[in-house]
């Protein structure tokens, strides 16, 4: 017996400071859609996903809401879960720092690092800015601001503890130039490259007036800097330092999903850590692009967030999960709008494939009395479409399926079944046998995007007897 591969997926885990929007579902979707894709093939797949419930940032939010940070973190947290069990996301695990598991492993992790000589007491004079969660250079500023919170840093002289992320600027750099640690896309790789060219300073992890943290197991004045706290969400949730059978099964991460916002955390500074504890890197970081609405970036001063539940309430998750991945290619910037979304959704879904599913199905009910139990239900080997799916190519393997499905619905219109019926009965039941077997394999490779479409269709066609489905979309005036 041969051992089944393992997959282990992550996302971002995303800030509680305000609820989720498309920006988050996306990311979130493409890692459902991946692991779904694994999980398909059989193989023994781990999708985490989860909140950054600490620091600064989240204290803020949670006084101007007048709450205590874990409540705030409490209700924002659920809000997350929530929205990924609308848009039909199914991660394996929901890791929250807040909790012990994950603040008891962050605390083993920088032990050990500590007594491995790997930080250092010193004392950090600077700006930091609290969007960011990170320290900032007088350079970055534009008109005495950060260029996208559109806040004043704060002043900054403290003591901390640092860490040598010096050390690791050579070795970091041959293993990304020889993508044993993988970022794509190259323009991601590019970047971080020039950014660890141009030299590596050592970092504070952590901060002695933040009182929102982990405290330093050995200086419970300071607590843990949250992107140190964050980033090791990926190694608590799996077990560190708890479950080593469990953590061992599953890290390295095959894949790491993100915008392009946080590359650097996490290609360099996390990286630097996991090698600074003996660590495997993960094997692979993709950056996507952003959202745009009306083409402006998504913000809540510009008052253009768009909270994915009220996309799902109307057209559906299978419709907002399908359009947010085939309007922008995987990687690049794009906008995304009702309007568009309601283009796709008539077009695509409900003329595309809607419409091709009830042609066939009420033809199969009409003309062969709802019977084609004869047709081919094996599934194919892996098909040019979800070969793109595995490289993060998302729009072009829809495109692709969406192009047999435009092919098939002219087949129809070209035979005229209902013509043809008339004088070649035999030619018609071979050509619906062939479209149903045709649908049954365009919902197997659907299934990762489009869970529930894929299922409607799939148990209808192994029915007994085949009737006229039900649309699959209502189109939208
Ligand atoms: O950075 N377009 O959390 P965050 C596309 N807590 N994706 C977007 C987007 C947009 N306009 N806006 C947000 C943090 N995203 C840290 C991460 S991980 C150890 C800690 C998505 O709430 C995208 O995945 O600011 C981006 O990287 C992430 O949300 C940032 O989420
Ligand atoms: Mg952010």
């Amino acid at each position: 017996m041969t051992e089944r591969n393992k997959f282990y997926i992550t996302t971002p885990i995303y800030y509680v400071n305000d609820k989720p929007h498309i920006g988050h579902a996306y990311t979130t979707i493409a890692a459902d859609v991946l692991a779904r894709l694994h999980r398909q093939l059989g193989e023994d797949t781990w999708f985490l996903t989860g909140t950054d419930e600490h620091g600064s940032k989240i204290a803020q939010a949670a006084e101007k809401a007048g709450k205590t940070p874990q409540e705030f973190s409490d209700e924002v947290s659920a809000k997350f879960s929530f929205a990924w069990d609308q848009l039909g996301i199914a991660p394996d695990d929901f890791i929250r720092t807040t909790e012990k598991r994950h603040e008891e492993a962050v605390g083993i992790f920088l032990e050990k690092l500590k007594e491995s000589g790997k930080l250092y007491e010193g004392e950090y004079q600077g700006l930091y800015c609290v969007g960011h969660e990170a320290f900032i250079k007088e350079a970055d500023l534009v008109d005495g601001v950060c260029p996208e919170h559109k806040t004043k840093p704060v002043q900054l002289k403290e003591k901390n503890w640092f860490f040598k992320l010096s050390d690791y600027q050579n070795g970091l750099l041959s293993k990304i130039e020889d993508d044993e640690f993988k970022i794509e896309p190259q323009v991601r790789k590019n970047e971080v490259i020039s950014f660890i060219k141009q030299g590596l300073e050592d970092i504070a992890i952590s901060r002695p007036n933040v009182k929102w943290g982990i405290p330093l197991p050995w200086d419970k004045n300071q607590t843990i800097y949250v992107w140190v706290d964050a980033l090791f969400n990926y190694c608590s949730a799996i077990g560190y330092g708890k479950d080593e059978g469990n953590f061992n099964r599953y890290w390295p991460a095959d894949i790491q999903v993100m915008a392009k916002d946080i590359i650097k955390f996490h290609c360099i500074i996390w990286p630097a850590l996991l090698s600074a504890a003996g660590l495997p890197l993960p094997k692979k970081v993709f950056a996507h692009g952003f959202f745009t609405v009306g083409g402006q970036k998504i913000s809540k001063t510009i008052g253009n967030v768009i909270d994915p539940n009220d996309w799902v309430e109307k057209y559906g998750a299978d419709a907002v999960r399908y359009f947010l991945l085939r309007e922008v290619p995987f990687g690049q910037d794009g906008d995304v709008s009702e309007e568009k979304l309601k283009g796709r959704y008539n077009a695509d879904l409900a003329n595309g494939l809607g419409n091709l599913f009830s042609r066939v199905t009420n033809m199969i009910e009409q003309y062969l009395q709802g019977d084609v139990d004869d047709f081919i239900r094996s599934p194919k080997d892996l098909t040019s479409a979800q070969e793109a799916f595995f490289n993060l190519d998302f729009a072009g393997g829809l495109a692709q399926i969406w192009a047999e499905i435009a092919w098939a619905n002219q087949l129809i219109d070209k035979a005229k079944p209902w013509e043809l019926q008339k004088t070649d009965p035999a030619k018609v039941k071979e050509l619906l046998v062939n479209l149903a077997a045709l649908l049954y394999d365009i919902a197997a490779k659907l299934a990762p995007v489009l869970p529930e479409t894929a299922n409607k269709i799939r148990s209808h066609l192994e029915a007994g007897k085949i009737v006229k489905a039900e649309p699959l979309f209502r189109k939208f005036e």
